[in-house]
């Protein structure tokens, strides 16, 4: 029996449960009507495995759904309480947030942009970015950012994928007191993308950048145009944004988000997990370029005109106690982060989070990874002095939000650090074995969601083939996420990491495909093989096998910083292996598949189970010594 909490908010709404389990459809259709629509939809849900479209008919504006309806009542709250990492604030509200959201609505509409069309954002965590997201909205373009962290060959990718003819960065971001040159790295990005017609440059450092025939200045754009853009009238399947993400193959997949599921979906769970009231303080530490940052700082908090701290730079800079700072210094409510930020947090130690006064906060959420029970306990103890729920959300990018979690908003129940607690109302998920059948209590299994929901993606971009096969096909008409997970006897769920070959290196999804591809790619790689370990901070870092085709001769330390080097340039500094092994084989199955099940268990020092399937044992045995002699 695990250990068990009793702290929830006192609400209790077993109806709402009730409704839900009854019937899903009307439920969802109940929760829609909580959004301002301009026409109503005629069909609730129209599934056709596996493509769902939600609230067929009805028409509606995401953008419009975070600014216009807040005018009249909150024009003069505050949007956006903003902290540079040098130390700026702004305090930006909802009247001044509509202006330039409509201003730059019309800065795309003048450059050319329409209903449709993708442009691609490269920016840092400053206010415009959810103003820039918020005005392709209004004007039915469909954004795609991509993390600030992301390197040129990434964005090239991207771009290429998505055929963004407008690109909006900025001249530098600030992360850890240096600047990150992201106009640069464009420039390199898109020399060979002709299709790209303009690039937007906000100044935000002030760095000198080099300014080329496709560049505008976001300010100058700004000074010349109207503050009137009404919101256009979409369809509820309208493409609000694609989101790039790794999976186990190769490219990084476009998940394609609609508008009218998924706000309701985001609205929903942010009202039932959140309990958001109007005087919160709310504060998301994800960045934006991450799905988090997509529903839980950008969409959520706006539709419900919430006030949010948004922070641009590294958690810990310039020192370790700059989040509690933060969290005092706005008196913020409720605190969102990943386990990875716990840890290190922990790791500091008490006396810096006991010197600040954190006495606003009530209530707490954890998302992108397992918590494990001792930082889940350390978290409510030592920052939610033992009056804070704890919320562990589990979701990905593919579902838009959340789909398990405690939901202090509408009931109070025990919780049990490291586990999720129970999937929300109006999705039936479960836990399966290979054959896709129901696992015993307390079983290891597959996580499975039996029902499209609202905030599921529409597709991938321009890929229905790769959305049919890598969610769809392994379970009928089940969609697989790709975790394991085991529900207890209470019903309660534990995800328990990834069942496949995507890792999570500090929250950060990185698929072992795109890395050993990159490694391929070089001269004198002929094979490679890349796989997760734990980490005390990180959850996950990164491990990799190399095999070097015959004859070269270079110095495996050079060859090994190469390697990196070749990694950060092509996906990102994100994705930097902790340590690289050169080994003359890497352990096969007869049928040449590449064993990292093993490898895995090799770098974790397990007992290596199986190996009967095995090509060659004494690929192994050398992996083995090779890891061992480098530890
Ligand atoms: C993992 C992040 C355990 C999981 C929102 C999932 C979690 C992947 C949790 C999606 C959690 C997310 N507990 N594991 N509370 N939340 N995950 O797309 O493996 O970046 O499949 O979305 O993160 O990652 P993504």
């Amino acid at each position: 029996m695990s250990e068990t909490f009793e702290i929830g908010l006192g609400n209790n709404d077993n109806n709402l449960r009730k409704k839900a389990d009854s019937d899903f459809e009307s439920f969802w259709d109940e929760q829609a009507k909580n959004l301002s629509w301009f026409s109503p939809w005629e069909k609730t849900l129209d599934w056709q495995p596996p493509f769902a479209k939600w609230f067929v008919g009805g028409t509606i504006n995401a953008s419009y759904n975070a600014l216009d309806i807040h005018q009249e009542t909150k024009s003069s709250k505050s949007a956006i309480l903003w902290e540079g990492e040098n130390g700026d604030s702004r305090n930006i509200t909802y009247g001044e947030i509509f202006i330039q959201v409509q201003k730059f609505a019309n800065v795309l509409k003048s450059l050319g942009v329409q209903k449709g069309d993708r442009v691609t954002i490269y920016l840092p965590m400053v206010p415009e970015l959810p103003i820039a997201m918020l005005a392709c909205a209004r004007i039915g373009a469909t954004h795609t950012v991509i993390f600030s962290g992301f390197s040129a060959t990434s964005i090239k990718d991207r771009v290429f994928d998505s055929k963004s003819k407008v690109i909006i960065t900025a001249d530098g971001g600030y992360r850890r007191g240096k600047i990150v040159p992201l106009k640069d790295v464009v420039d390199d990005a898109i020399t060979e993308l002709d299709f790209v017609e303009h690039v937007i440059v906000l100044e935000r450092t002030k760095n000198k950048i080099s300014i080329t025939s496709k560049d505008k200045l976001w300010t100058e754009l700004m000074n010349n145009v109207s503050d009137s853009c009404p919101a256009e009238k979409l369809p509820s399947d309208h493409p609000l944004y694609i989101l790039y993400t790794s999976g186990t193959t190769g490219k990084p997949k476009g998940v394609l988000h609609g508008t009218g599921g998924y706000l309701t979906h985001l609205h929903s769970t942010f009202k039932w997990a959140f309990d958001i009231k109007d005087s919160d303080i709310f504060f998301c530490t994800a960045d934006i370029g991450w799905v988090t940052g997509h529903s839980y700082v950008v969409y959520a908090p706006f539709l419900h005109g919430a006030t949010q701290v948004m922070y641009e730079g590294a958690p810990d800079f310039p020192d370790a106690s700059r989040m509690w700072d933060i969290l005092q210094k706005y008196k913020v409510t409720i605190f969102y982060t990943t386990p990875t930020a716990l840890r290190m947090f922990m790791k500091f130690g008490d006396d810096i989070p006991n010197s600040f006064d954190l006495s606003s906060l009530r209530l707490l959420g954890t998302v992108g990874e397992p918590i494990n029970p001792e930082v889940w306990k350390w978290y409510f103890k030592t920052i939610g002095k033992e009056k804070c729920p704890i919320i562990d959300t589990w979701w990905q990018t593919e579902t838009g939000g959340m789909l398990i979690s405690f939901l202090p908003g509408i009931e109070t129940i025990p919780l049990k650090p490291g586990s999720g607690t129970r999937p929300i109302p109006g999705v039936n998920i479960t836990v399966v074995d290979e054959n896709g059948d129901d696992v015993a209590p307390n079983t290891k299994g597959y996580l499975v969601i039996k029902n499209p929901w609202p905030g599921m993606l529409l597709t991938l971009w321009n890929d229905d083939a790769k959305y049919k096969t890598v969610y769809w096909s392994k379970y009928e008409n089940c969609y697989y996420p790709g975790d394991y997970a085991l529900k207890d006897d209470d019903g309660y769920l534990w995800l328990l990491g990834r069942a496949d070959d995507v890792l999570k290196i500090a929250g950060h999804r990185i698929g072992t495909a795109e890395l050993e591809s990159c490694m391929v790619s070089h001269p004198d790689v002929a094979e490679s093989a890349a796989c997760g370990i734990p980490d005390e901070i990180k959850g996950e870092v990164i491990i990799a096998f190399v095999v070097l085709k015959q004859g070269v001769i270079n110095d495996s330390n050079v060859l090994e910083k190469q390697l990196v080097d070749k990694i950060r340039t092509d996906i990102g500094a994100i994705a930097t292996p902790k340590q690289i092994y050169f080994v003359s084989k890497l352990p096969k199955t007869r049928s040449g598949k590449i064993m990292r099940r093993l490898l895995k268990a090799i770098g974790n020092n397990e007992q290596i189970g199986d190996v009967s399937t095995l090509e060659d044992g004494a690929a192994v045995t050398e992996v083995k010594q090779v890891f061992d002699e480098l530890q």
